[in-house]
């Protein structure tokens, strides 16, 4: 465990040290030794819910977050989101994942979820082409159910009805179908539209994804869009989930473009020769081991950037150097750790220790973090206790954070060798995820065995 002692002041002030020492203000009291509270504080931390009503430490304020995203369902979203009207598969995907990690999904019956079907099925966006850039002979795929006809139907989901096909809507549309797909128990219609809308843009949805393909070996968000380490992930890990996965969409460029991308800090970029940060190392890693590539970075850099990110006080991650802890990094800064760390796996790299693991067994090699430091950060400082959580107390709660909040909280408890825990993890405890999909590893795993 790291100190929790608070931090010394630097030399010399700047900007981003002033901006440090005020965060480390912020998240101290929340760190406060519980015995030595009076007993009318501790009586108040217990109505909150916050603290175990009998002796047991922090909680996971489960029931809360679950009613807190499924808001998102059962009513209109207040004005406000009007700015988040290009981001409608995302806004689903967050609180949709978010509940599913909480074992919450038994509590949206049958009819919501097929209204959430529906939903993305409108943000489908196609197009046609006739001229293909394949013949049938180079990629048979880019064929399937092409007779006589010389139209090529290709496409993407965008963020809302009639908009552009953008590969993270893409991303967050299919995660959520997948998860929809592969929870029939009591919602067996709604599961059955999702596979049938999979089934039904699987063959287009591929030809869009290669039509994002650079001659570099890089791919676009949307079609005259930016080309960064984003779109080659969300493209690679939509191809994997729905069996695509093809020598088109993986060759040997496209793990080199995300190469390059490593930075001289050892992080991953959005392009080449930009600043690393979270968001974009999470992508170039999960990509890159979705590609069973992850030997093309230098490792030992790429780790201790990693490494350097979690701070040492308030024990979450940061997204970049000198900037300040948010609860989001722990998973993108997490995650990519935990695949990273899979580098040191005993044996080969050419399969995926997550999905490979049986039950409670142990994955043979450790988080390359303080778990138990990042599980301390999100539960005392990220939860919000009317339920969500967010960035770091100052900030309010939205769906975002608390998505990636429980990603790392999982990460944190399911990743680890050391099997060390903060607080009582028999309460705390949220549901698998896979690090590279960020969707359960029991949905990953049914997915990869549907017959298409
Ligand atoms: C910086 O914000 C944020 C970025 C530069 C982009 C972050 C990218 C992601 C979160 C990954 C997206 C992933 C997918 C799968 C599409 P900031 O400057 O406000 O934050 P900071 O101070 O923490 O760096
Ligand atoms: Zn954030």
């Amino acid at each position: 465990m790291k100190s929790s002692s608070p931090p010394i002041a630097p030399l010399r002030d700047t900007e981003s040290s002033v901006l440090q020492v005020e965060t480390e203000a912020e998240v101290s009291p929340y760190f406060v030794d519980l015995e030595k509270l009076r007993k009318a504080d501790l009586d108040n931390l217990r109505q909150t819910g916050l603290l175990g009503s009998d002796g047991t430490g922090v909680q996971l304020l489960r029931d809360k977050h679950i009613e807190y995203l499924s808001q998102v369902w059962q009513q209109p979203l207040k004005p406000g989101f009007v700015t988040l009207d290009s981001s409608r598969p995302w806004i689903l995907y967050w609180c949709l994942h978010g509940c599913d990690l909480l074992d919450g999904l038994s509590t949206i019956d049958d009819e919501t979820r097929c209204r959430m079907v529906s939903t993305l099925e409108q943000c489908w966006t196609p197009m046609s082409i006739q001229d293909p850039p394949v013949t049938k002979e180079e990629d048979p795929q880019y064929y399937v159910g092409i007779d006589n006809s010389t139209d090529f139907v290709l496409g993407g989901f965008g963020g809302g009805p009639m908009q552009m096909a953008h590969a993270a809507t893409t991303y967050a549309s299919i995660l959520s179908l997948c998860i929809l797909a592969t929870d029939s128990t009591g919602a067996e219609e709604s599961s059955s539209r999702a596979k049938q809308l999979l089934a039904n843009i699987r063959i287009p949805l591929y030809r869009w994804m290669l039509s994002l393909q650079t001659n570099e070996g890089g791919y676009r968000m949307h079609h005259d869009g930016e080309v960064d380490v984003r779109a080659s992930y969300t493209v690679l890990c939509c191809a994997d989930l729905c069996q695509l996965n093809t020598e088109h969409l993986r060759h040997e460029k496209v793990a080199q473009y995300i190469q390059n991308c490593q930075s001289f800090e050892g992080g991953v970029s959005a392009e080449a020769n930009c600043e690393a940060h979270g968001g974009y190392v999470f992508c170039g890693v999960a990509a890159l081991f979705l590609l069973r590539r992850l030997d093309l970075l230098d490792i030992p850099a790429l780790t201790s950037w990693l490494a350097r990110r979690q701070m040492s006080y308030e024990g979450g991650f940061s997204g970049r150097a000198n900037k300040l802890v948010d609860g989001c990094y722990s998973f993108w800064q997490g995650g990519a750790n935990a695949i990273a760390s899979s580098f040191y796996a005993p044996g080969d790299q050419i399969n995926d220790p997550w999905l490979e693991r049986q039950g409670d067994e142990a994955l043979g090699f450790s988080l390359l973090f303080d778990a138990p430091m990042l599980e301390r950060y999100i539960l005392l400082c990220a939860q919000d206790i009317r339920g969500g959580l967010r960035d770091k107390p100052s900030k309010p709660r939205d769906f975002y954070h608390s998505c990636y909040n429980l990603s790392g909280l999982s990460v944190a408890q399911h990743c680890d060798f050391a099997e060390e825990a903060y607080g009582d993890l028999e309460q705390t405890r949220v549901a698998r995820t896979h690090p590279c999909y960020n969707i359960r590893i029991d949905r990953v795993r049914d997915m990869l065995q549907l017959t298409w």
